[in-house]
């Protein structure tokens, strides 16, 4: 009897195919697209905020999969690099960082925002990239607490997110985001800048330019 005709293209598809096994730090690297798009326009604008000099360490909070980390301390080998994340969330970042072998990427450290003191004691600039949406709004006061006790006179906190301004229409894909945020958690969403600015104020920090960037996120940035 002449067999119905086979479906050849999912018997290849189902063909047990030769699997090489995933390294250790393959299933530990987590992975995001936002960040691989948001690397290349937040990396021109630090080009610009960084200080000058050799060996500038730069204290990163909320480092997420760890793969801001390996951008910029590729892209700019004078900088030392030091991932930070709270309690259970740096096996991502280590795994990216024993990939890349990079000198200038430090091992990161465990820190929370609400934690009494930093992890290090002293940095040239504190980085945080899409933090204070999604921790509580306290989190930010504990960021410039922090970063006036870490940094010398002169020295930049950098921060980049979607924001609210006070003098302009929220934009439908961040008002989308908060929503989505604030259902998610009550306590996080869409930090207004003006808000944070008075916190910056507060803490002896100068507010120096905010860039738009793409996707209706903003690089924004002060120094003590
Ligand atoms: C949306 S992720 C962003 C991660 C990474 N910076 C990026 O842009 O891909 C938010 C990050 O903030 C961190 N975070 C949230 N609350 C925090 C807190 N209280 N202290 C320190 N980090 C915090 C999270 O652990 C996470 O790494």
């Amino acid at each position: 009897m002449a067999g119905a005709p086979q479906n050849l293209s999912k018997q290849r598809l189902s063909k047990p195919r030769d699997k090489k096994p995933r390294s250790p730090d393959k299933l530990m690297k987590q992975f995001s697209k936002a960040c691989e798009r948001n690397r290349e326009p937040i990396g021109d604008v630090l080009q610009k905020v960084l200080p000058d000099g050799e060996e500038v360490t730069v204290l990163e909070v909320g480092s997420g999969t760890g793969q801001h980390g390996v951008a910029f301390a590729r892209r700019f080998p004078r900088i030392l690099w030091q991932p930070t994340n709270r309690p259970g969330r740096l096996e991502s970042i280590k795994a990216w960082r024993r990939e890349a072998d990079l000198d200038n990427l430090l091992p990161p450290l465990c820190f929370d925002l609400f934690d009494e003191s930093a992890p290090v004691e002293g940095a040239d600039m504190v980085v945080a990239i899409n933090v204070i949406h999604i921790a509580p709004f306290e989190a930010t006061k504990q960021l410039f607490h922090h970063a006036q006790k870490l940094l010398e006179p002169g020295s930049p906190i950098f921060l980049y997110g979607p924001y609210r301004f006070r003098d302009r229409p929220l934009e439908l894909s961040n008002e989308r985001f908060d929503g989505f945020l604030q259902r998610r958690d009550p306590k996080s969403g869409l930090r207004l800048f003006e808000e944070v600015d008075q916190i910056a104020d507060e803490h002896g920090f100068t507010h120096v330019e905010t860039r738009r960037l793409p996707a209706n996120n903003d690089a924004i940035w002060w120094v003590r």
